[in-house]
């Protein structure tokens, strides 16, 4: 069974595929962190996200960079958000998330393309999402250090870039459930998400 996971920052896509991987006993794979990863490897190597082919010099990801603790940080996630929006970018990642995504017995894959373009077959889509405030809230919890206005003022540019971008667009797949986390606790939305796939799959 494959389940994909899309939404915007801090939606709660990433602690829910996490929670529906433990549940139905599959690998989870967080595509952000990949973004992430060419992201912080373009910026570390003086190059710049913004251009398409310093970007993609950036694609030959080291294994250790994955686990980097820097790479959670919004500083991280913006340079994402900006080399993700080359072609060269997503199609240089493309074939790993498929690969990923088609193992035998199936996976859960978070992020932004999962039901629209790397795999429009899954079993299961979830798009997630909640308002903007409360998403730079969550944000600001996990990272107190860092003013709320400038996470919210993040989290709007990277929700503009991510869906006004014509490279896999960030939007809801024709047929993926919405779940709006923004009244919800984390064990509701879970909740939710599993009834959600529960109600996919008997179909
Ligand atoms: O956790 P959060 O939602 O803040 O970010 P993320 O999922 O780690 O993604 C970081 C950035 O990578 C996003 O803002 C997108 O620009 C990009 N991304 C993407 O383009 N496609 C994906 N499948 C996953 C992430």
């Amino acid at each position: 069974m494959i389940i994909a996971v899309d939404g915007p920052a801090a939606s709660g896509k990433g602690t829910i595929a996490r929670a529906l991987a433990v549940h139905y006993d599959l690998p989870h794979l967080d595509t952000g962190l990949l973004y992430r990863a060419v992201g912080v490897a373009t910026a570390r190597a003086g190059r710049d996200p913004d251009v398409e082919a310093d970007a993609v010099a950036g694609c030959r990801i080291d294994e250790t960079l994955l686990t980097d603790p820097e790479l959670r940080t919004e500083v991280a996630g913006a340079l994402a958000s900006r080399v993700s929006r080359h072609p060269a970018v997503r199609a240089a990642l493309l074939e790993y998330q498929q690969a990923f995504a088609r193992q035998p017995g199936g996976a859960v894959l978070d992020g932004r393309d999962i039901g629209t373009v790397i795999a429009p077959d899954a079993d299961a889509k979830l798009f997630v999402t909640a308002s903007t405030e409360v998403r730079a809230q969550r944000r600001h919890r996990e990272d107190a250090l860092t003013d709320y206005d400038a996470i919210l003022a993040d989290i709007e540019a990277r929700d503009a870039r991510d869906s006004g971008r014509s490279a896999a667009p960030l939007r809801q797949a024709d047929d993926a459930d919405l779940l709006d986390t923004t009244d919800m606790t984390i064990g509701a939305a879970v909740q939710r998400a599993i009834a959600l796939v529960e109600a996919r799959i008997r179909r």
